[in-house]
């Protein structure tokens, strides 16, 4: 943790998350990347774009195989993430900040009032509602596009199992998730992460893992409370201003 330069009392910036969190979520982001990028050209092939992008990818072979390797990639590093979590949660050792709980559903009540100026800003905890919706949206998404992904990977060994209609099923469920993530992704996930008030021209906290105690306190109050309990204003309801960052 850095040291504050007015006080000595508490730190200016708290650490948010480590190094592992940073690389994780941009070990997810490049795989992401990649496989919006490989898999795009083949769903729409038939136009001007998408033959440019097949030919810099460095022809179809090439740009399938890369699919096919990210696809891996992600598949093992889902996996990963999911029995991590779940054992660390077990042992004790990862914090469930991610689990939705009762208090999250009246966080949502009480922020669809407050951004119709009806209601103080609710407080959140260290993940606020919107923050633990996306993530079970893409480790939902991830799952699905992993099963997905390795049925057109394995269609004949899906086949003995499974009626062979689930093979064109898979193949639309695959195209659509893909969308639909791409639109989270580039329009929620980057709102929140650059062109937001609060954090313009770019949240820098998942480069240097930092957040300031301002930023903290006015974001996750419930978090600045349970870090710092001594203090008296900690956790101040943020009056319904719409002048303020949303
Ligand atoms: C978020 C992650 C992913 C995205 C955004 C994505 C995107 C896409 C898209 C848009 C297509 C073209 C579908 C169409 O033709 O309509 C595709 C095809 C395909 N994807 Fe993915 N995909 C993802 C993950 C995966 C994974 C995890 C695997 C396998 C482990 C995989 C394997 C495949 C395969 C085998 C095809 C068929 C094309 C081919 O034969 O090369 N994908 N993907």
């Amino acid at each position: 943790m850095a040291k504050t330069k007015s006080s000595n009392k508490k730190p200016q910036y708290i650490q948010r998350f480590s190094l592992k969190q940073r690389i994780e979520h941009w070990l997810f982001f490049s795989l992401f990347v990649t496989l919006l990028l490989t898999g795009l050209p083949q769903k729409f092939f038939e136009t001007g774009w998408a033959a440019d992008a097949v030919r810099l990818l460095g022809g179809l072979d090439f740009m399938r195989w890369l699919h096919r390797m990210a696809g891996w990639g992600f598949s093992i590093f889902v996996v990963y993430f999911l029995g991590y979590s779940i054992i660390g949660m077990l042992l004790g050792r990862v914090a469930p900040t991610m689990i939705p709980f009762p208090a999250d559903l009246r966080e949502v009540c009480k922020s669809l009032l407050w951004n119709a100026g009806l209601a103080n800003r609710p407080l959140s905890p260290r993940f606020n509602y919107q923050q633990k919706f996306e993530f079970w949206g893409l480790l939902f998404g991830g799952l699905l596009m992993m099963v997905t992904g390795l049925m057109l990977y394995f269609p004949i060994q899906t086949a003995r199992w499974l009626p062979g209609q689930f093979i064109p099923a898979a193949k639309t469920a695959h195209s659509y998730e893909a969308m639909l993530a791409l639109l989270v992704i580039a329009f929620w996930h980057l709102y929140n992460a650059i062109f937001r008030p609060s954090v313009f021209p770019l949240d820098r906290t998942m480069i240097h893992g930092k957040i300031s105690l301002d930023h903290l306190k006015e974001e996750y109050p419930l978090e600045y409370r349970r870090l710092f309990p001594d203090e008296e204003d900690g956790c101040a309801e943020t009056p319904a201003d719409p002048s303020s960052s949303r």
